[in-house]
């Protein structure tokens, strides 16, 4: 392996510079309008459930679920930066969403509060030691009520595995350029990023790792974590990305799984 990764990338690596280059996802309003169709015919939402969107960034799904009629939405995450974004987005659209910053792994919110806890957009996995993902998982678990639903989107673990190309990159603009090399590990992506001004150089070069997962992993550890109503749908070609970078965001699965 050539991709060395600190422990805690994932602290810093969510700010203005992510916003832009993963804007083809992350701020691509016609993507989370689809994405939401998806996960609305998978789910039952009342309109009075409260939801919680956990590691939720600037909260774009909120603002989408919210625009439905879905006004109960707290938007949960570490990035002090992506939450200020979505706080400023929300307030411009009259959205009253609640924005509160923490780590999902002991999140501090109140026990059985929610009705509904997602975590989209691939937003599991970014601790890079296994226990993290169960300690998110229990927290879900904690504080949804009763009958209450998990939604879960990651990438397909073996779609990146089969798909994956080591080196990506792509323009924003007339001046952003963002490289990425990329190799899968065990269970985990490992990339460097390097985003480069056309006018004034390097903006970034930073190095992070991603867990991919399998359906049967995620099985196991729904089950640890108390869930119980595990389903799983593959979902494919979601975010309409060029073949250069097929396999992260294209091809998903995507969970339901209940708290009994
Ligand atoms: C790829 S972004 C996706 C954000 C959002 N769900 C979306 O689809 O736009 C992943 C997010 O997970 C958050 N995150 C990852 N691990 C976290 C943790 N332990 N606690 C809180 N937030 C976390 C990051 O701060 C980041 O905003």
């Amino acid at each position: 392996m050539t991709i060395n990764v600190a422990p805690d990338w994932w602290k810093t690596l969510f700010d203005e510079v992510y916003l832009t280059t993963d804007a083809r996802t992350v701020c691509n309003h016609e993507l989370t309008c689809r994405e939401i169709d998806i996960f609305c015919k998978l789910i039952s939402i009342n309109p009075d459930d409260s939801l919680l969107d956990f590691c939720g960034g600037h909260g774009r799904h909120s603002l989408e679920l919210y625009r439905r009629g879905y006004k109960k939405c707290t938007v949960f995450d570490y990035s002090h930066t992506l939450l200020r974004v979505g706080a400023e987005n929300a307030a411009n659209l009259k959205c009253n969403i609640r924005f509160i910053q923490g780590d999902a792994r002991n999140s501090q919110l109140e026990d059985e509060k929610y009705d509904h806890v997602m975590i989209l957009g691939n937003s599991l996995g970014y601790v890079p030691d296994e226990k993290s993902d169960f300690s998110i998982l229990s927290e879900s678990f904690r504080v949804l009520r009763s009958k209450g639903r998990l939604l879960l989107d990651v990438t397909d673990g073996k779609s990146v595995r089969e798909r994956l190309m080591p080196i990506a990159w792509h323009e924003i603009g007339d001046d952003v350029v963002v490289c990425r090399q990329r190799e899968v590990n065990n269970n985990y992506i490992y990339a460097r990023e390097m985003v480069l001004s056309k006018k004034d150089g390097l903006i970034r070069d930073k190095n992070y790792c991603i867990r991919i997962y399998e359906k049967n992993y995620l099985k196991e550890l729904l089950g640890a974590a108390g869930f119980t109503d595990v389903n799983i749908f593959s979902q494919n070609s979601i975010a309409g990305i060029n073949e250069a970078d097929r396999g992260c965001m294209n091809h998903r699965l995507i969970i339901t799984a209940c708290k009994p």
